[in-house]
């Protein structure tokens, strides 16, 4: 479907999200040929001078983003073209007169309103569009995380947004819910009847998501210091996920039907306890290390950080939901900084077969599992029991593998791309709605009041490590172990 003539408006248009990934995800469709003739991308900022000077900083910052084998001279000159810089004071009711002129205001042109700004701006930002004639019906705003700080600012991100645009106006963006195995986790799960059957606690034994990365904070402290692993990763991209492994099956893919079926499970999440909030939630920061064979500083170490900081890099989460299809079937999430290993994946263990026939010694036996990997590769393995070849009758664990990007040959398109066009074409169904993120931060909510308590401090762990051994003590009360600690040294 192509897209219709647009204005994308970015407040924040000078700042890292907008170079390293929207910029470049716009680059991607012009070098698809799917941008309109006339469509234009403007940057707003406060220290820049002109478009000129902008575009130098574009060249420097953004384009280093963008695939050597997408790249072509004559596209980003094209490109660039598009690019205007709106000098203003997003704050400044008076400043909107730049940004009315530059905009066309033809009811059939979209305008797109990308506020990658501090969550304390939205409120602000909304009014001024109002008041400057700019937020119209036709017109779409678009919300960067953090998506406030608790509940009670969420609810009133929520509140002041919906005085100004509709629900359908708004696109709350999770940058997680755009990734293709994500969407591959939806064909997988509705697009097959062989897994629906045994998508319950009659068959699923427990289900593992974790996001590593081996990054520290890099020079992101202001807003980490602010935020932590708990409100960073695991109210938004960690409960997603949950969400999509574990709704039902949607009567549709339109939105409304999607996010429906999420916020069921969000509102099935077991709530916590004194006794499940001390036994259940692990909280870690790491301290120096080596990650990849060279040395790392700890998070109280890195540039601007606070020596006595509690903030945590670290998070893990043992949960329950309380439905029919999951009562009983525990849910473990963990992310963290600095960690062994740079990934994203989804672990589903099938339960143990209910009496084994085979006596011969030497069967090494392992339940069905089924790894959804995100990244760093994109693909599925199933793990299934097989005979060893030769006389007897051994069995040893086989891994099913499908690699997306082999089978696929055809080209990925990041997540901010594709996210950046269900914007421009309307679609709602990869974006939050308003209840599911109060529902999400309402969970998480009394995490965030017990780690308050004056003696709750994070776990250290080592840079380059899986996280504190608490976290492999949470799992392994229930018999269990990560994945990484149960696959067999290489
Ligand atoms: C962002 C977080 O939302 O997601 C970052 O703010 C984190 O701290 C990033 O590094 C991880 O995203 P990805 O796509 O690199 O796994």
């Amino acid at each position: 479907m192509a897209l219709e003539e647009f204005d994308l408006a970015i407040f924040g248009g000078t700042g890292d999200l907008s170079m390293r990934k929207l910029l470049p995800a716009m680059y991607s469709r012009e070098f698809a040929e799917d941008l309109p003739a006339g469509a234009r991308i403007l940057c707003i900022g406060r220290h820049v001078g002109d478009t000129a000077e902008f575009l130098k900083q574009v060249e420097k910052d953004a384009k280093p983003h963008i695939p050597r084998e997408t790249f072509k001279a004559a596209v980003w000159e094209r490109f660039c073209k598009r690019i205007q810089y709106v000098g203003m004071d997003a704050t400044d009711p008076a400043a909107y007169k730049a940004l009315v002129d530059a905009m066309r205001p033809e009811p059939e042109i979209t305008n797109v309103f990308y506020l990658a700004t501090p969550p304390a701006l939205f409120s602000k930002v909304c009014n001024n569009l109002s008041a400057s004639g700019l937020a119209t019906p036709n017109s779409r705003v678009v919300l960067e995380k953090p998506l406030g700080h608790d509940l009670a600012s969420a609810k009133q991100i929520n509140l002041e947004v919906g005085k100004i645009f509709s629900e359908t106006q708004i696109f709350r963006i999770d940058h997680y819910l755009g990734k293709e195995t994500v969407q591959n986790l939806l064909a997988l799960r509705f697009g097959n009847v062989l897994f629906e059957p045994l998508w319950r606690r009659e068959w699923i034994s427990d289900v593992q998501i974790t996001i590593a990365e081996e990054l520290g904070v890099g020079n992101r402290m202001g807003y980490y210091e602010t935020s932590g692993a708990l409100r960073d990763m695991l109210q938004n991209h960690l409960l997603q996920l949950l969400c999509i492994v574990a709704m039902e099956p949607p009567t549709s893919m339109t939105s409304d039907a999607v996010r429906d079926e999420k916020l069921k499970v969000l509102h099935s999440l077991k709530p916590f306890t004194p006794v499940t909030l001390a036994q259940n939630v692990v909280r870690g920061q790491y301290r120096s290390g080596h990650v990849n064979g060279v040395a790392v500083p700890g998070y109280r170490k890195e540039k601007d950080a606070n020596p006595t900081s509690r903030t945590e890099t670290y998070v893990a989460v043992k949960t329950e939901i309380d439905t029919w299809r999951w009562a009983g079937v525990p849910f473990y999430l963990r992310t963290g900084k600095r960690m062994a290993d740079s990934l994203a994946e989804i672990v589903i263990r099938f339960k143990k077969i209910p009496h084994s026939i085979f006596t011969q010694p030497n069967s090494s036996f392992e339940e069905n599992c089924l790894v959804i990997r995100l990244q760093p590769d994109e693909g599925l393995h199933l793990n299934l029991m097989a005979k060893t070849p030769g006389d007897g009758m051994r069995l040893k664990p086989v891994e099913l593998e499908l690699n997306f990007l082999e089978s696929f040959k055809a080209p990925r398109m990041e997540a901010y791309e594709r996210l950046l066009l269900d914007v421009l074409r309307g679609r709602l169904t990869l974006f939050m709605r308003s209840d599911e993120l109060e529902a999400a931060w309402a969970w998480v909510e009394p995490i965030l009041e017990y780690w308050e308590q004056e003696e709750n401090e994070p776990i250290p762990y080592n840079a380059g490590t899986w996280g504190p051994a608490a976290a492999s003590a949470l799992i392994g009360r229930d018999g269990l172990q990560w994945r990484e600690e149960a696959l067999p040294e290489v």
